[in-house]
């Protein structure tokens, strides 16, 4: 059995899933190898973020795409561990730095731990998901490990500096790539790099998970004002409340110029709580966020168009039904 609510729960009853569910569980199995022989809390905090699950959308875009290109279904399994394991150590770092309080239903880590014990199981997280995608064989895959996270930290400092109170397109867009569409782009690039297929496929198979990822966060972004703690398993209607202006802000903002909230927002006064509960609520009632949806959907077919020139396949399907759950789902 997969442990964790999420996968569990949700999941494992779509379709897209199933023709890689019995691998999901040895990417599992891999994952709660790393543990091994460490300090008693180490290991307890460890085996709890794995038990804790998660969507595992990133190993299951690995193993589709590498099973339908032909990879080797070892590489495979390791490369789905190391990306998912990677985007476990981001989330123990984000939740920290965000002050967030609950992931995947679960109570975080810096809920329970000091910050610099957070900070040094995050990077224990990381070194095992680096030696996991050693592990890969290839030296390419290594490289490209090694420059997403470049980019997911980078992201994270410039959103930190830079992106607080900015209504800019431009900067949404670089953001989401670098949280979300970079990880994704990883999934579908690495699983095709050690596939054999030349560099057109890879090229196409990269682009997919690109735009997928993008697809993906905007969809994040919007359950941040419509999506419930219960369901999500974290907290919602933070993003504003922290300065950060996302795809449905931006559309509320091109709007609605003399709405109050938002004048006090572009101001930079969103530690003003009353005001920004109040324009989270302006927005989620507005056609902001089926525009946003429908912008979504545009980088979702994007995805689909990437696909057209795989190969036809079990896994190709499943694929696509992948692209659709990204902008239908609820969780
Ligand atoms: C959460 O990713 C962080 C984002 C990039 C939005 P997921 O929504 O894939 O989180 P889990 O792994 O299912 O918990
Ligand atoms: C986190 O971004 C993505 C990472 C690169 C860690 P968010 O802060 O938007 O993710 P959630 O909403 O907490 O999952
Ligand atoms: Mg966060
Ligand atoms: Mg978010």
């Amino acid at each position: 059995m997969l442990h964790g609510y999420l996968v569990g729960e949700i999941l494992s009853t779509t379709t897209f899933i199933q023709p890689v569910l019995a691998t999901i569980e040895k990417v599992e199995a891999r994952m709660r190898e790393q543990a091994d022989d460490r300090h008693p809390d180490l290991k307890v905090a460890f085996k709890n973020l794995l038990a804790a699950g998660g969507k595992r959308i990133r190993p299951t875009l690995v193993l589709l795409t590498g099973n339908m290109l032909g990879a080797d279904p070892e590489r495979l399994t390791t490369l789905a561990a190391a990306i998912e394991m990677l985007h476990t150590a981001t989330l123990v770092h984000d939740d920290l730095i965000d002050g967030s309080l609950m992931r995947r239903g679960n109570e975080t880590l810096n809920a329970k731990w000091t910050p610099a014990a957070t900070v040094l199981t995050g990077d224990f997280v990381f070194a095992r998901a680096a030696k996991l995608a050693a592990e890969t064989g290839s030296l390419t895959v290594m490289e490209e490990f090694a420059e997403t996270l470049a980019i997911l930290v980078n992201g994270e400092l410039t959103q930190m500096f830079d992106s607080r109170g900015l209504a800019s397109r431009e900067n949404y867009y670089e953001r989401i790539y670098a949280k979300t569409g970079s990880l994704f782009e990883l999934s579908t690039h690495g699983a095709a790099i050690i596939s054999p297929v030349d560099e057109k496929m890879i090229e196409r198979a990269r682009n997919f998970g690109k735009n997928l990822g993008t697809a993906f966060q905007i969809v994040d972004d919007i359950l941040d004002f419509t999506g419930e703690q219960a369901t999500v398993g974290k907290p919602v209607g933070s993003d504003l409340l922290h300065g950060l202006i996302t795809l449905p802000a931006l559309y509320y903002i091109e709007n609605n110029a003399d709405d109050e909230n938002v004048k006090a927002l572009l101001a930079g006064n969103y530690h003003n709580t009353a005001k920004m509960t109040a324009l989270i609520e302006s927005i989620r009632q507005s056609d902001a966020i089926e525009l946003s949806l429908n912008e979504a959907k545009l980088f979702a077919n994007k995805a689909l168009q990437a696909l057209n020139g795989q190969p036809k396949s079990e896994e190709r399907l499943a694929l696509e039904e992948l692209v659709k759950y990204v902008t239908d789902r609820e969780v």
